[in-house]
């Protein structure tokens, strides 16, 4: 994609995050792989009023072009310089990821779909101040062979090869926290054991599940 296109994918995935009701206020931002850096969204700007070419330009050092970077600019750069498998970072504030990240609670696998973040759990980071690079570095440990996690008292990261795909994950990642808070409310319940969910990444690889229909064959 030429990066004008992404820039608009951009502005587009962040107004979709106000309205999916995963976002609010001027919380939450985003950036995606570009040329040598990666395009990041201002700091403190309203979605509703941001236009493509207010997104920030920024090369793996921290330098940029244009309006001041989001606060988070330091994990955006840090999960995009060091994942290659990446090339979209989504963080929103969203209720429900929020409210257990307040409790510090991982989210098991009390659900099958806590596969689709690439593992058993959905692991919540300690709790670091925003924008700080002790808040980047929490965040990619918690990220460790996984494509969401919470972060302490604060909200959640998704990742994904596209905006999209990163907030499907988001929105993934919110579904399942807001399932886990009810499903607590009626008593711990049984977790998913390891080979369980060896199945379910086993069935995930023969259906193509979670990929575009046209990605892969049905099995
Ligand atoms: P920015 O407006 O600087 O992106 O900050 C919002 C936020 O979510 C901080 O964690």
């Amino acid at each position: 994609m030429d990066e004008m296109s992404l820039r608009r994918d951009m502005v587009a995935t962040c107004r979709q995050m106000n309205d999916l009701g995963i976002n609010q206020g001027t919380s939450g931002n985003v950036s995606v792989r570009c040329g040598d850096g990666l395009l990041i969204t201002p700091t403190s700007l309203p979605y509703d009023e941001m236009q493509p070419d207010d997104l920030v330009w920024m090369d793996f050092a921290g330098n940029f072009k244009g309006l001041r970077p989001s606060s988070e600019w330091r994990f955006h750069r840090d999960i995009l310089f060091a994942r290659k498998d990446v090339d979209a970072v989504l963080h929103c504030h969203s209720t429900y990821a929020a409210t257990l990240a307040c409790h510090h609670k991982d989210i098991p696998s009390f659900h099958y779909m806590v596969a689709m973040a690439g593992g058993t759990t959905i692991r919540c980071a300690p709790y670091a101040t925003f924008g700080t690079q002790e808040l980047s570095d929490v965040a990619l440990t918690a990220l460790k062979d996984r494509s969401a996690c919470l972060l302490g008292h604060h909200g959640q990261i998704a990742l994904g090869t596209t905006m999209k795909s990163a907030l499907k994950l988001a929105v993934e990642v919110e579904t399942l926290a807001k399932m886990y808070v009810e499903v607590l409310s009626l008593g711990e319940p049984e977790i998913l054991s390891d080979e369980e969910m060896d199945n379910v990444f086993q069935q995930i690889r023969n259906v193509g599940y979670g990929l575009t229909p046209s990605a892969e064959s049905a099995a």
